[in-house]
């Protein structure tokens, strides 16, 4: 008789790409795992890998008891399936009931790559859970000069929501490389062997990050069918899965404004609408518009161009976490999750998407005062900002005389003259409803709700409508 096993420390559930690959990770770290999935060729497979990939230790079970009574108590599963009724119905398959059960909800983010060596979790829940499972999460996780890119997240749903800004962070960050991309192909004519090239220069600098590394790989890409460059080929429309319209709901939930990763969103939605654009493209010619690249091109600057749409990127995107985080501290608010944001911005340092060098400078401002109302106003980020904001003006006035759209760069720079303004035309709007709807408004130079009848004293002091006529 074969002796049987000793207990798995851990269990996961759901084996699909993501699943296979954090289990298998688990595994490597030493940490023994029993691997569970309704479909038998995927426990298969998985048990596959794990023999092929170094014996890890990694146990396929074949029914939900099975799985259950292979992991040493307290018992603790990963479960790694679609939202919603998958993963209500594989909770009841793995518990005859739901008492005792404690809950972890966890972000996990960079992707099949991250999950397999090393990605950033975000987990969340129950404080007991994370205990019972931490010492796994923190060597499953990427690893950064300052430690694991894991820390207990809060209570409630807060892994998830702050996985959820993550990616409305990420829809910012692509949108904007996209329109760098944009201005510098079609004002500053480069070429794909010249974006790689500046890109990978980028990739040396204060840009320096996992989304403009991959950037200067992709234009180095040949199309394997036809001549030319890859990238050149791909159809213009983005797909896109909800976490970026989440975010931006949330952020109108809470009354704070993130228009760069509004932007981003926007043009996700209106790249989806490829025929209308090419029609509208057609019917404006036909209506005399003239494209206008051509008189901003001619005697461009090439690299004065390069090095202000870098600075116009990096501006962009402080502006664009800036707005992340402040969506982040609201909710916090809200729910009392006491989330440290200094924190979050060091478990993005590794092994997600957004993972950025400039994300440590987040994270030290952040330490440096906790209550910053916003990263711009951080004296070493101010300062940066100040610097850099020449260059992005030059950029974004290049590109709309161009009529190239940079809806991030424009929206993150109206963001920032927004912010920075200590006097706004909100005035004249407060004017405006109290004249319409006695809204009420109140005054610089005494307190209280004022009121006033506009109409009848602009016709009283001879200026009204109609004393034009
Ligand atoms: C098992 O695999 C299938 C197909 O890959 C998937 O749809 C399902 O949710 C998985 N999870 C579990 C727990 O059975
Ligand atoms: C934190 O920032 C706010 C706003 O800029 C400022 O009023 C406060 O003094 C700062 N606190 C520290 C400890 O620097």
């Amino acid at each position: 008789m074969e002796a049987s096993p000793a207990l798995s420390r851990i269990g996961l559930a759901g084996l699909a790409v993501m699943g296979q690959n954090l289990a298998l990770n688990i595994a490597e770290k030493g940490f023994p795992i029993s691997v569970y999935n309704r479909t038998t060729s995927k426990v298969d497979e998985t048990v596959d890998r794990a023999h092929n990939e170094g014996n890890l230790p990694l146990f396929g079970q074949y029914n939900p008891r099975d799985f259950v009574l292979s992991i040493e108590r307290p018992r603790s599963v990963i479960i790694l399936v679609k939202a919603g009724a998958p993963v209500d119905q594989t909770i009841a398959a793995l518990s005859a009931n739901g008492r005792g059960l404690l809950y972890l909800g966890m972000g996990v983010s960079g992707g099949e790559e991250g999950a397999r060596h090393g990605p950033s979790l975000m987990p969340g829940g129950s404080h007991q859970a994370y205990t019972n499972v931490q010492d796994i999460l923190r060597k499953v996780a990427a690893q950064v000069e300052d430690g694991p890119c894991v820390t207990y997240i809060g209570e409630g749903g807060s892994g998830n929501f702050v996985k959820m800004v993550h990616n409305g962070i990420e829809y910012g960050d692509m949108q904007l490389i996209s329109e760098a991309y944009d201005v510098l192909k079609n004002v500053g004519g480069l070429t794909n062997e010249e974006l790689g090239d500046i890109f990978s220069e980028w990739n040396r600098g204060e840009l320096e990050s996992f989304l403009i590394e991959i950037t200067a790989d992709i234009f180095r890409v040949k199309d394997d069918l036809a001549d030319g460059f890859l990238v050149d080929k791909l159809l213009d429309k983005t797909g896109m899965k909800g976490t970026g319209k989440w975010t931006v709901q949330q952020a109108a939930e809470l009354s704070v404004a993130a228009p760069t990763i509004a932007a981003s969103l926007d043009c996700r939605y209106l790249s989806g609408l490829k025929e209308e654009r090419e029609k509208a493209e057609e019917a404006l010619k036909l209506a005399g518009f003239k494209e206008e690249i051509g008189s901003v091109t001619s005697g461009i600057d090439k690299k004065r161009l390069i090095d202000d749409v870098r600075q116009a990127l990096y501006a962009s995107k402080i502006c664009s976490y800036a707005q992340g985080m402040n969506l982040l501290r609201a909710k916090s608010v809200e729910k009392g999750w006491n989330l440290n944001l200094g924190e979050l911005a060091r478990i993005w340092k590794g092994g997600c998407i957004i993972r950025a060098v400039f994300l440590d400078r987040i994270k030290n401002a952040y330490q440096r005062n906790q209550s910053l109302p916003n990263l711009i106003v951080d004296p070493d980020f101010a300062k940066e900002m100040v610097q850099r904001q020449a260059a992005w003006r030059r950029v974004v006035g290049l590109a709309v005389a161009a009529g190239i759209s940079t809806p991030g760069m424009c929206a993150s720079l109206s963001y920032f003259d927004t912010y920075r303004r200590g006097r706004l035309p909100a005035n004249l709007v407060q004017a405006q409803r109290d004249l319409f709807g006695a809204h009420t408004y109140e005054r610089v130079d005494r307190p209280g709700a004022f009121h006033t009848e506009w109409t009848k004293l602009a016709q009283k002091s001879g200026s009204g409508v109609g004393a034009l006529n």
